[in-house]
């Protein structure tokens, strides 16, 4: 009896520690190829002159942007991954160079995307080397996205003025669901300077967040426009999704990935519950394809989701996947299903990135413009990057084989 038992362990120790191995040589695999086209990638860019890789146009040329849009600080984030994950001092040679090259950033106050620009840049950065400039860099950073905090209204602005997507309707203080992704960089800034007011900042914005992007069933709002003398909200509605009453995919996204962030950085379980059902509501809603990539917009073409206006009767032909929002998922799982030790979150999660890096999502070497990723959707009722590689569906990816690579590595 006792020696069955002892071979019944001796085979379910084998039997882990091969699919465990198994499992490292699948993230390897896909590091390696991370690598290849990443490097053919950095011979396209040459060193950085002050745009950034992004995406591809319809001939499959690769396109930059400017620092200034919300996007510069994927690519060296990307790179200081790949250095995290091979160990080898080129990438860290690259990854400095792209990073430092954000540096006039610090003093940005132009939109609120300063935490994706510069914590997953600086961040990283500080994270794998730490030292007193990068430091002074994400303080001061922290500083400029503060500025956009209203007491009023208790959240940061992410956007200034601007008409909707239809051109008519006006945002005065517009606030989306992505701008959950920014409050990082405030919890880094609390930490090193011992001064609360960033984690305060933090708190208000995700607590307001709660109360106004969230429906009751946990799936969310893109845009929120406040009313700054009275703090109430105007009005609900979207940006980049399918109608003001559906759900964008990405920003599900976002929100999963900001709330269970939220819990990590206060430990407070109200965001560890918002996390869970906002997770609980992208798994289980009823056009979630199978393999858990979702269409850019859980609700497009449904009944009941009319958008308003006629130029977005054009978008919804095609029912594109955004393979970033499941990357941003996926990454967002690693972590939350080892906060909650849900094995449905962590096989997800594992699902997720095996699904990404199969030939239906991810690229051949030397093609798509050199990213990892097919099949991501920028915004549709702009027209903009349909069905195309996106940096940060790349970076989130990446992120993801790190923290999968972590949890293995225990
Ligand atoms: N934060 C902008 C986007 O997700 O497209």
């Amino acid at each position: 009896m006792r020696s069955t038992i002892f071979l019944l362990i001796f085979i379910c120790l084998i039997t882990f520690s091969s699919c465990k191995n198994k499992e490292k040589i699948f993230i390897n695999g896909n590091v390696q190829f991370a690598v290849q086209q990443t490097d053919l990638m950095l011979k396209q860019t040459g060193n950085p002159q002050g745009k950034y890789p992004r995406t591809i146009n319809k001939e499959g040329i690769l396109v930059f942007t400017s620092m200034y849009d919300w996007t510069p600080g994927f690519f060296p984030g990307t790179l200081w991954y790949l250095y995290e994950l091979t160990g080898e001092d080129h990438w860290k040679a690259e990854a400095v160079k792209w990073t430092e090259s954000l540096e006039p950033l610090k003093t940005f106050t132009g939109h609120h995307d300063l935490g994706f620009m510069m914590y997953c840049s600086y961040g990283n950065a500080y994270r794998l080397d730490p030292n007193e400039k990068y430091k002074e860099i994400l303080v001061e950073s922290a500083n400029s996205l503060s500025t956009r905090f209203n007491p009023v209204t208790r959240t940061i602005k992410s956007w200034n003025y601007r008409k909707a997507w239809n051109d008519t309707i006006e945002w005065f203080y517009p606030v989306i669901i992505d701008n959950m992704m920014n409050l990082e960089m405030l919890f880094f800034a609390s930490k090193v300077t011992g001064d609360k007011k960033y984690y305060d900042i933090a708190v208000s914005h995700a607590n307001t967040t709660i109360k106004n992007h969230l429906r009751s069933d946990y799936s969310s709002y893109h845009v929120v426009d406040y009313d700054t003398i009275s703090g109430t909200v105007k009005c609900q509605a979207t940006c980049q999704g399918y109608s003001d009453n559906s759900t964008w995919a990405r920003g599900q996204a976002w929100g999963i990935y900001g709330f269970t962030m939220m819990f990590r950085e206060t430990g407070d379980s109200v965001y560890l519950n918002v996390a869970k059902k906002m997770t609980d509501w992208y798994l289980k809603t009823p056009n979630l394809p199978a393999d858990k990539v979702p269409y850019w917009d859980f609700n497009a073409g449904q009944a009941g989701y009319e958008p308003e206006g006629t130029s977005k009767a054009k978008m919804i032909t095609e029912k594109y996947r955004d393979a970033s929002a499941a990357a941003v998922v996926a990454s967002a799982l690693f972590e939350l299903g080892e906060f909650t030790k849900n094995e449905v979150y962590l096989k997800t999660a594992v699902d997720m990135v095996h699904t990404l890096s199969s030939p239906a999502y991810r690229a051949i070497l030397g093609q798509s413009g050199n990213f990892i990723l097919m099949h991501s959707v920028g915004s549709i009722p702009h027209g903009a990057e349909i069905d195309v590689p996106l940096v940060y569906a790349d970076y989130y990816f990446i992120e993801a084989l790190v923290r999968y690579k972590r949890m293995l590595d225990k």
